[in-house]
């Protein structure tokens, strides 16, 4: 079975870029409410990827405590801030913040995480321009490997509105997909009967090791692991490692999903500027 390394496709999608990020020296601003460490480490991974690459990340950190309207009042401002090309809000947000509110606030033109219900909403009609990150960053996996998955059959196990269900619609899409895709929940009854039939499995819940032997099929799929888990002082994805040998190609945790992720964020940044300058 064939190891995906996340790091080097990261780093051939960052050299393909370099040309772009060179003309443009931008400016990233990662809006943040709150002290969660994970989230901090996450926003200093791109910060220091950032300075590798010639692109300024910069963190606009707020009061977990601090007021919706303050909130939406600094995205405002970078919405409008000509020294900022690209706007991140990272999530967790606390619960007096409204994601719906951010989504039709946060200007499409420097969305590059795929927040805004415009950009979003080119999804559906197939006409996009970016997709969220971690969802195109599983698309760019299975392209820098290879990896054919028209007409696959595709379990996604995950429906969140950042990576199961974006990445549904990209499998599903004319343009980049057209695989048979079938989306499974916490509500949905045989999950292991979906996956053992699937060519290309991925897993994106948030359960440590949650995948297991069990799920997989004698035809040697492609597991694809988004999870990122701490358990025990370490990172963990939710694709018990027992199963790659299961597997005919499978992306590791850490260093698989992870860094294409970030790479493909600069890359929504790169495309973003071509298709609305
Ligand atoms: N690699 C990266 O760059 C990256 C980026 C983002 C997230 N992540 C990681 O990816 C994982 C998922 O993130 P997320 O934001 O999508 O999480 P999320 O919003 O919590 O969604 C988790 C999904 O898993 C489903 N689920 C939970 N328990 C299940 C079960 N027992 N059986 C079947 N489905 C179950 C949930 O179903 P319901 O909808 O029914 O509740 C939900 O749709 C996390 O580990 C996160 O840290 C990684």
């Amino acid at each position: 079975m064939q190891k995906i390394d996340g790091n080097a496709i990261s780093n051939m999608m960052l050299e393909s870029l370099k040309n772009d990020i060179h003309a443009m020296r931008p400016v990233i601003a990662a809006l943040f409410a709150g002290d969660d460490p994970s989230t901090l480490s996450y926003i200093k991974s791109k910060i220091k990827k950032g300075e590798k690459s010639g692109i300024t990340v910069k963190l606009v950190q707020m009061e977990s405590s601090c007021e919706e309207d303050i909130f939406l009042n600094q995205l405002e401002e970078l919405n409008h801030d000509s020294s900022v090309h690209g706007i991140i809000v990272e999530k967790p947000l606390p619960p007096q913040i409204s994601i719906k509110k951010i989504a039709s606030l946060i200007n499409p033109r420097k969305d590059i995480d795929c927040m805004s219900s415009e950009n979003n909403g080119r999804l559906i009609t197939d006409d996009f321009i970016i997709a969220p990150s971690t969802a195109m960053a599983v698309i760019n996996a299975l392209k820098f490997e290879g990896i054919k998955y028209e007409s696959k059959k595709v379990s996604i196990i995950g429906r969140s509105e950042i990576v199961g269900k974006p990445l549904s619609l990209l499998f599903l899409s004319k343009n980049c997909g057209n695989a048979t895709t079938t989306v499974l929940h916490s509500k949905s009854s045989c999950i292991k009967e979906e996956t053992r039939r699937s060519d290309i499995i991925v897993a994106a819940i948030g359960n440590p090791s949650f995948v297991t032997r069990d799920y997989i099929g004698d035809n040697k799929p492609v597991l694809i692991d988004v999870g990122i888990n701490y358990l025990n002082n370490k990172i963990v994805g939710d694709i018990d490692p027992e199963c790659y040998e299961k597997s005919s190609a499978y992306t590791p945790v850490p260093g698989g999903i992870g860094p294409i992720t970030v790479a493909t964020l600069f890359e929504n940044l790169i495309k973003l500027k071509q298709n609305y300058a």
